[in-house]
């Protein structure tokens, strides 16, 4: 299984609901939305209004990544927009039980994010009640960086510890994911993958998301 997540930071803003629409036709399997304060990432992009504004161009899963400092206060509102799956920070200052528990009593997927400096194993004490995790693998804030590739142990550090719990979590990687490292990530133990600039740079999305897919299993 390989499911991309294109985010739609690098789309056109000016055409965002015509281009979920594009992108969900061209191969998306679910739609990333990043969220941005400006105080946990030094950066501002749009919040619950435009995700509803957004969500009747397309059926595919809401991927909803929250890097704001206190995401529990706005849960609901995600959720009343229509995300499906909520991915915060565990470096944010809402209680991480809490927010977890408040996503699921509200029938979405929840996920818990690092970034490149926390540790996978802080968020093992969380693995049993979390659908996704997500793996930054650039400083969260903004698009078009470069991919780190010193992320991979992580990544594999939480694939071992999921499978030998023996638990049904999906390992999500985020930022700098091109043709280039789709295969490194799987083989790490990524099955989903949230891709900006590789998708909404090409030329031709499709050829680029069906690229994307191949590649992750290319010997
Ligand atoms: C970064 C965001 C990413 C980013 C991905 O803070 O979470 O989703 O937009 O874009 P690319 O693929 O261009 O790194
Ligand atoms: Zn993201």
């Amino acid at each position: 299984m390989v499911l991309i997540s294109p985010s739609m930071l690098s789309c056109d803003f000016a055409k965002m609901g015509e281009q979920t629409k594009k992108v969900s036709d061209c191969g998306a399997d679910m739609i990333h939305l990043d969220i941005m304060d400006g105080i946990f990432v030094p950066n501002i992009t749009f919040g619950a209004p435009i995700i509803k504004a957004v969500r009747k161009y397309s059926d595919k899963i809401f991927d909803v990544h929250l890097m704001i400092n206190d995401p529990i206060k706005y849960i609901e509102d995600f959720k009343n927009a229509g995300a499906d799956i909520i991915t915060f920070h565990y470096e944010s200052i809402s209680d991480v039980e809490e927010t977890i528990d408040k996503i699921r009593s509200l029938g979405m997927k929840a996920s818990l994010s690092i970034k490149p400096n926390t540790p996978s194993k802080d968020i093992f004490p969380y693995l049993d009640k979390l659908d996704m995790v997500l793996v930054m693998t650039v400083e969260p804030g903004f698009g078009g960086q470069s991919f780190m590739g010193n992320m991979i142990p992580k990544i594999e550090e939480l694939r071992d510890e999921i499978e030998r719990r023996n638990l049904d979590v999906l390992i999500q990687a985020d930022g700098g994911i091109g043709k280039d490292n789709m295969k490194l990530l799987y083989d790490a133990g990524v099955r989903c993958f949230a891709v900006g600039s590789s998708v909404f740079k090409a030329d031709d999305m499709e050829k680029a998301i069906d690229e994307l897919k191949k590649s992750a299993k290319d010997i």
